[in-house]
């Protein structure tokens, strides 16, 4: 049923939609985790949000080793107690090629339920919250481009317009009827 899912690209406006809840724990949840996880893992990704395979619901996907057994998934998170800062370079699989400096949390909770809806909470410091944050991005519609400064803009002003090109000439990958999330 997700087979045809594929990482849309900016700017596909699903990218730019708030997502919904996430409400129903069952098998087409599960497969749709395992259908990102895959597509992360394909594109060398270390996370990855519902709203880049065209479905605005909260979840995402992370593995921030690359080693199978740290693969994680995340439905319907809320980020809390944000502590210091770090500010490092990030890149999103639905901008190829753009990578822009990006000011973080540096520790930071997450509540959230895993894909049979049982609850999580953890603490992390450094490279996971990062991660956590840029896909929580993703949920409520904010992107890279959200965060350039007139610097970066102008930096990757040809490697946005390509990408815009490209989004235009391209057919979009659609999203099967009858998900039930
Ligand atoms: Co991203």
């Amino acid at each position: 049923m997700y087979e045809k899912l594929k990482i849309i690209h900016w700017p596909d406006p699903r990218l730019k939609k708030h997502s919904a809840p996430v409400e129903h724990f069952d098998d087409s949840l599960q497969k749709l985790v395992e259908r990102m996880l895959l597509l992360m893992r394909e594109d060398r990704g270390v996370g990855l949000a519902a709203a880049q395979v065209g479905i605005n619901r909260r979840l995402f996907v992370m593995n921030p080793t690359g080693k199978p057994e740290d693969d994680a998934a995340y439905i319907n998170p809320v980020l809390s107690d944000p502590q210091g800062e770090q500010e490092d370079e990030e890149g999103c699989l639905s901008l190829p090629g753009i990578n822009i400096p990006v000011l973080r949390a540096m520790k930071l909770t997450i509540s959230a339920q895993d894909a049979e809806g049982k609850p999580l909470q953890q603490t992390a410091e450094g490279f996971v919250p990062r991660i956590w944050q840029h896909e929580f991005d993703h949920l409520v519609g904010t992107l890279l481009t959200d965060r350039m400064g007139t610097i970066d803009k102008l930096a990757y002003r040809k490697k946005l317009r390509e990408l815009e090109a490209n989004y235009h000439r391209a057919a979009q990958p659609q999203i099967p009827q009858a998900i039930r999330l």
